[in-house]
């Protein structure tokens, strides 16, 4: 008899544990409904010497409550996750594992953001070498040898000859060389300088850009600059054009954007000017067009070339651009 109870109950709990959820009332029933196996042999203790009734009538209670407790955890577990939780050892109750989530980098984020402002307004996206000749670096650039310009820029030199490119301005060159005008192209990519502190780093980004046409006219970069700086921060952003000097370019300007940091109240981010500057920009040099075999008689054209961790900084109000290259998930992660 005592075979017999343990037979029934290594049974049940072998059932329950492969069952699905449709199994289980079936198996309550077979064993302990009205006329199930277990119900059956409780009925039957009647029959039993005297002596061995409280024994056998304590061990068949207490399977058929271990019985009631596999199903009730059997049927908790079909409810809460179905075929996974037949992996042995898996506990479906336990809180899950944070999964971290790589995400781009704000700097990419703005790249793009910037390129498709540009794209849509014609552009196309072109690249260029960043280990690059001195000749397309300076010289194409109308920036001869010993020209004092080379100084506004603190360049990375591998040799006489190769440098690591200080702006994205060869693109320019590279690109004339090959097509003929009309042409109206963006070039982005890094840039290497000597140079460090809140608003400068040694690498950053430049996006390069180059329209040239017959008539084309400073009056258009305007327009395009303007169109640019109010689709990436909001409209009410104040810009200014402030003359300045690039060899390759004539008139050439620098164009500031009113510091967000301090709303142009002054602070150390904009060195207590109010204003930021994001990039520079001018007419296309005859000179430069003459080097790649344009004739400025008939095409004109403007190039500005803006710094990205610049923008970036403005859009987010970061303001040491320094942190964008610390690698710091919790500095990373807010984006
Ligand atoms: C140039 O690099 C010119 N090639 C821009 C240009 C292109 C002028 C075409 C005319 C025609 P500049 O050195 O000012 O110019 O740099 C352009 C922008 O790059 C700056 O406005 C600034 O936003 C950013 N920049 C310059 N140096 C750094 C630096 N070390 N770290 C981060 N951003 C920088």
């Amino acid at each position: 008899m005592l075979e017999h109870l343990e037979k029934i109950r290594s049974q049940a709990l072998r059932a329950i544990e492969k069952s699905g959820s449709e199994d289980l009332e079936a198996i309550r029933i077979k064993v302990l409904g009205r006329k199930g196996e277990l119900t059956s042999i409780l009925k039957s203790i009647g029959s039993l010497p005297a002596k061995e009734r409280p024994r056998f009538g304590q061990l068949a209670n207490k399977f058929k409550k271990e019985i009631e407790a596999a199903l009730e955890r059997r049927k908790a577990q079909l409810e809460s996750g179905g075929q996974v939780q037949q992996i042995r050892g898996l506990d479906p109750t336990l809180p899950g594992r944070r999964c971290h989530v790589g995400r781009l980098h704000p700097v990419s984020l703005m790249m793009g953001e910037v390129c498709s402002v540009f794209e849509r307004m014609g552009f196309s996206v072109v690249q260029g070498p960043e280990v690059e000749l001195d000749f397309y670096n300076f010289e194409a650039l109308n920036i001869p040898p010993d020209h004092p310009a080379r100084d506004m820029q603190d360049t990375f030199y591998v040799d006489d000859k190769v440098l690591l490119r200080t702006h994205t301005s060869p693109i320019q060159v590279r690109t004339m060389e090959k097509i003929s005008p009309p042409l109206r192209i963006i070039a982005p990519g890094k840039v290497y300088r000597c140079d460090s502190d809140v608003t400068h780093t040694p690498m950053f980004h430049q996006v390069e850009g180059l329209m040239v046409d017959r008539l084309v006219s400073f009056a258009d970069l305007k327009g395009i600059l303007t169109y640019f700086v109010q689709e990436i921060f909001d409209k009410d952003t104040a810009v200014r054009f402030r003359p300045s000097f690039f060899p390759f370019t004539e008139p050439s300007a620098e164009v500031d954007i009113q510091c967000v940091m301090c709303r142009g109240k002054g602070c150390r981010v904009c060195s207590h000017t109010g204003w930021l500057e994001v990039l520079g920009a001018g007419l296309v040099h005859p000179a430069v067009f003459r080097y790649v075999g344009y004739d400025p008689e008939q095409y004109s054209g403007f190039a500005f070339g803006l710094g990205i961790e610049r923008i970036t900084m403005l859009r987010y109000g970061v303001d040491d651009i320094r942190l964008f290259y610390d690698n710091d998930l919790r500095f990373l992660e807010q984006f």
